[in-house]
């Protein structure tokens, strides 16, 4: 089934950036009357086999939504199960990561993780900075309002300091002040798990974005829902504002 679904991907026309709600783990735990955080773990196992799958069939840019703004309202004990498990993540997966020579980078404000988290993370971000393979995007703590906020700030101090002119800013300029500056906007937003909204993930970035929703609960994402989606994708006509 991957197989033949693989065969009808086009792979010269594969989405340079592909961004993923992955949702639906608390659901997926419920149904089996586990706690929330066996989706979790379940989840992340699917996140290392999208990773490794997405670096193969030549996906340029990946961003997964792990921790937003909003997961803080999450029972102490979730929140520090998440955290838990990017700590695991990172560290069993951190040399598979630099073998498949992918870049880890983190979307959003990490100086309020915890310590261990934001320590394993900077790690991994710093032993892959010269991989010139797959950009890992992980937001963790991140709200595409923040994001926004964040450059506008940004945006104005260096107006203050004369390194930018306000004549001369655009959208070029601005993307550059955004967590994910120097990358492409998002070709295809991928959201597991039935709901079909945003949730603040990368909204300046998806403006032009690909939008595909499945029923399918994240833990049960597996290859072949990538190759779905990307099939999905090759199929729709992106006119960009143009006819
Ligand atoms: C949403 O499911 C999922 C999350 C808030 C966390 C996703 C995190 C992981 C899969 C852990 C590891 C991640 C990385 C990048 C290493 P939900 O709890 O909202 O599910 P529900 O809507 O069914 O309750």
């Amino acid at each position: 089934m991957q197989e033949n679904l693989l065969n009808q991907i086009d792979l010269n026309n594969i989405p340079k950036h592909v961004a993923i709600i992955l949702d639906g783990n608390g659901r997926w735990a419920k149904k089996r009357f586990l706690p929330r955080f066996k989706g979790h773990q379940e989840g992340m196992k699917r996140v290392v086999e999208i990773v490794e799958v997405a670096s193969d069939i030549g996906i340029k840019y990946l961003s997964v939504y792990a921790f937003s703004t909003e997961n803080w309202k999450r029972p102490v004990l979730e929140v520090n199960s998440l955290m838990d498990l990017l700590v695991y993540y990172v560290e069993i997966q951190l040399d598979r990561l630099k073998k498949n020579n992918v870049r880890v980078i983190t979307l959003g404000d990490i100086s309020k993780i915890p310590a261990k988290a934001k320590n394993a993370i900077i790690k991994a971000c710093n032993e892959t900075s010269s991989n010139t393979g797959m950009v890992l995007n992980i937001a963790l703590n991140y709200g595409g309002r923040d994001d926004i906020i964040n450059a506008t700030k940004n945006i104005i101090k260096d107006l203050e300091l004369e390194k930018i002119n306000l004549d001369n800013l655009n959208e070029d300029i601005f993307k550059n002040y955004l967590y994910t500056k120097n990358q492409p906007d998002v070709d295809l937003l991928i959201r597991s798990g039935g709901e079909k909204r945003l949730s603040n993930f990368l909204l300046y970035q998806t403006a032009y974005a690909e939008l595909y929703f499945t029923d399918c609960l994240w833990p049960d994402f597996k290859e072949e829902e990538l190759f779905k989606s990307i099939i999905d994708y090759q199929n729709r006509n992106r006119r960009f504002g143009g006819v």
